[in-house]
């Protein structure tokens, strides 16, 4: 008799020891009493495809993709979903019985999910959304408000050719303006995001104006070390809806656990705690 194999997934990148993964699927593997193993898993440039290739003869079922893999895993794909296109970047990969790579992305489902909870109220189609930065966690986001029914999404970056350069793939919802302009756009803004890296511990500060923040006004940061970065603890100062960028990451990785482990894991504040922890 052969016993079941115990599926095993990986997060997948070069550094990877900093990733908070491990602990969030150990935290719900253990919560749900599953047989399973998530580990982390640095692999040279040269060694990703092969690698890959090797993983489901060893048990691996799926993997997560992270800095800097995850537009090379696009290549190394035999198919690729729809929103990882879109996206020009996969997070997630599922080793399929037939053998074949599928590569999907799920961080637009988890910046949505995040701010959908973090902020009930919130109208997608009424007012103008404004998105701090072109780089890749853009994409993901921008693409995510636009499929929710966004009407207005203004764009600012510091490089100005990149955020072109998604107004030019995204179509006409999406306006550029310049980065100095930054603090007058958000003053009738719905919903502002911040996709740049500015205000994470180590990095610059972010040195928009946000003295035309309105109450109510939903505000987002992808950046969630700090958890309260300084553009939230200013925002929630001034009475706006603050969603912090934790969610995104829990809420990212729960299609992958359920596709491997067999079981829709539930974010709550245990699941935050333990990857806090
Ligand atoms: P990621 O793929 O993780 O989003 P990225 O592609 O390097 O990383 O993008 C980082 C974002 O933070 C970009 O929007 C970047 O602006 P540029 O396109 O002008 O580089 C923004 N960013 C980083 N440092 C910045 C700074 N000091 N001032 C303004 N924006 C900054």
């Amino acid at each position: 008799m052969t016993l079941p194999r115990i599926p095993l997934a990986a997060v997948i990148g070069a550094p990877v020891a900093h990733s908070r993964s491990p602990r969030l699927f150990h935290h719900w593997l253990g919560k749900y009493g599953l047989k399973g193993h998530y580990i982390p898993m640095e692999i040279a440039p040269d060694r990703l495809e092969s690698a890959l290739r090797m993983l489901p003869d060893l048990g691996f079922v799926g993997a997560n993709v992270t800095i800097p893999y995850k537009e090379d895993v696009m290549r190394i794909a035999d198919l690729v979903s729809d929103r990882a296109t879109v996206i020009g970047a996969a997070n997630t990969l599922i080793f399929r019985e037939d053998g074949k790579i599928h590569a999907d992305n799920t961080d637009g489902y988890g910046f949505m999910e995040n701010l959908r909870r973090g902020a009930p109220d919130w109208d997608p189609s009424t007012k103008p959304v404004v998105v701090l930065g072109a780089g890749g966690a853009a994409r993901a986001v921008i693409a995510s408000l636009l499929d929710v029914g966004v009407t207005e999404l203004r764009l600012t970056n510091r490089t100005r050719d990149r955020a072109e350069q998604l107004c030019e793939e995204f179509g006409n919802r999406v306006q550029v303006y310049d980065w100095v302009q930054a603090g007058n756009i958000l003053e009738d803004a719905g919903a502002v995001i911040n996709t740049t890296s500015l205000g994470m511990a180590g990095k610059p500060e972010l040195r928009v104006p946000l003295g035309g923040l309105q109450p109510g006004t939903v505000v987002n940061d992808i950046v969630y070390t700090p958890l309260k970065t300084p553009l939230l603890a200013e925002a929630e100062h001034r009475g706006c809806t603050v969603v912090d960028g934790l969610g995104m990451l829990l809420y990212q990785a729960v299609p992958g656990f359920e596709r491997w482990f067999g079981q829709r894991p539930e974010v709550d504040e245990a699941t935050r705690q333990a990857v806090l922890a």
